[in-house]
């Protein structure tokens, strides 16, 4: 098996691990994730930060577990931090020796600003591209704040608000006026950030988007990019707050969070109130995607290289068995477009997904070459991740179904994406374009020895040496209005 990093994040609710495999120089993908709720931080708020026996021995017993989880993947790296619940308590040193002696594993405490990194580093590099925003994880005993401008990490901040710490002295004490009093302090300690967009990271904030996406039927299974307004949002907190057990249940909320998310929706319901930001986006990527960003990154000034896609490589790396093909694909397909785009009216800004989709194009027949295209299709849908925003990824996958004799726009699945796409017109023309890239490469010659023109009646010249089975496969396409193509051998 190909190199595998394991990351351990030691939260002070939960403690994750997830295992990073590579399958090429940046490209990457999640082989196992596994969680256990063993909140380590459990009555310590309580007792000056006192890690409690219990939750120690709970915790040390969940470590052996994921270690041998990650040795069944033969991980070449372990990589190991924890956070706030750690860095508050007097006894950490007995439990980090502990884990030491008896599994053979240095835990990293790291600080609040570290933390803080990690996790808008990760977002920075796997979510699609906004020039201003603020990063908030709230986490079960602290929350971490950076403030991302133009794909870098500018500024960072972590203050002591976390779910449990929030839940043992306050809520336990049915004391949530106390609660909001000692949130609305720690939130003075931030600047003004005046930004629009705030992106949520961490447990709570993915809990509370899950159940808002089932809630309103959101046509995408993707937590990570999902997008949001505020006032949906604290509409929906609003709503967790004065739940019952029962009703949190009906609203999908997961028994483990039951006594933290009423917490946690408060925490989240001041820091929108601070920092007024009218757009939120959900981020599936954190702590453990920064921690292993950083160790993938650290010759590349912890940056993805630009115009670089790591779902799009993965799935190339993975898939594409004609992957030369998918070049010349990719090549024609700009062409034509910067041919065509104006007489087709379709928006410039459609270039990006097209050549995706083109590069893509035939990764189904890693699956199996019958019914390819509805394999690539699939492929896209399910593993285009990063980077990318729901409705490019829509696009990306739409764009790589095909039925002869029928319009990109006739095979748009019912109750489905549909919303998230382009106009009809606009998604049409660009299946157009993209199809008819793939008859011209039908001989698979090269892209190159093609010469494209327009003529002076609008006619699209296309000359080649060798485009006898293109000629007969345009038939199968339906071309825009308008469109009127010559194949010149
Ligand atoms: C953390 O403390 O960061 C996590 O345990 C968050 C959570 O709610 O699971
Ligand atoms: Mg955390």
């Amino acid at each position: 098996m190909a190199q595998c990093t394991a990351v351990i994040d030691i939260g002070s609710n939960s403690m994750r691990m997830a295992v990073f495999q590579k399958t090429s120089r940046f490209a990457f993908h999640i082989l196992h994730e596994v969680k256990s709720s063993v909140r380590i931080s459990e009555n310590a708020y309580k007792n000056k930060g006192h890690l409690q026996n219990e939750a120690m021995e709970r915790t040390a017993q969940a470590i052996g577990e994921f270690l041998s989880i990650a040795h069944s993947f033969d991980a070449r790296k372990i990589l190991c931090v924890a956070t706030s619940a750690l860095r508050d308590a007097p006894n950490a040193s007995t439990f980090l020796s502990q884990i030491r002696a008896k599994h053979n594993l240095s835990i990293k405490v790291i600080s609040g600003e570290k933390e803080a990194y990690f996790g808008g580093m990760a977002c920075a590099n796997l979510l699609p591209a906004i020039s201003k925003a603020i990063t908030v994880d709230v986490g079960g005993g602290s929350t971490e704040f950076t403030v991302l401008q133009n794909g870098k990490v500018e500024q960072l901040f972590s203050l002591n608000i976390g779910t449990v710490r929030i839940k043992e002295l306050f809520f336990d004490r049915d004391d949530s006026a106390g609660a909001i009093n000692y949130i609305d302090e720690m939130l003075k300690q931030l600047p003004n950030f005046e930004v629009n967009t705030l992106i949520g990271i961490g447990g709570t904030f993915r809990a509370l988007s899950r159940s808002l996406m089932k809630k309103e039927e959101y046509p995408l299974k993707k937590l990570h990019a999902f997008t949001t307004d505020e006032s949906s949002f604290l509409r929906f907190t609003n709503q967790i707050l004065n739940a019952s057990p029962k009703k949190l249940r009906s609203l999908f909320i997961k028994p483990d969070r039951f006594d933290t998310i009423k917490p946690g929706a408060l925490i989240l319901e001041r820091i929108l109130k601070h920092t007024q930001a009218k757009t939120l986006i959900s981020s599936g990527v954190g702590v453990r995607e920064g921690v292993f960003l950083s160790d993938l990154l650290r010759n590349a000034g912890d940056k993805f290289p630009s115009n670089y896609n790591p779902s799009v490589r993965y799935l190339l790396d993975t898939y594409s068995i004609h992957s030369d093909h998918a070049q010349q694909c990719a090549h024609l397909s700009k062409r034509l477009f910067e041919l065509l785009q104006t007489s087709l009216e379709i928006d410039s800004k459609y270039k990006f997904e097209l050549v995706i989709a083109a590069k893509l194009l035939s990764i189904g027949v890693g699956v199996r070459y019958y019914a390819h295209s509805r394999h690539s299709h699939y492929l896209a849908m399910s593993a285009l991740d990063y980077a990318l925003s729901h409705p490019q990824i829509a696009l990306i996958s739409h764009l790589l179904l095909f039925k002869k004799g029928n319009n990109a726009s006739d095979l748009i699945p019912k109750g489905s994406y549909g919303s998230l796409l382009p106009d009809n017109a606009t998604l049409d023309a660009l299946s157009a374009i993209l199809r008819l890239s793939h008859i011209l490469l039908a001989s698979r010659v090269n892209a190159s020895t093609l010469t494209l023109s327009k003529d002076r009646d609008g006619v699209i010249v296309i000359e080649g040496k060798h485009l006898y089975l293109a000629r007969e496969q345009l038939k199968n396409i339906i071309l825009p209005k308008g469109l009127k193509i010559s194949l010149n051998s």
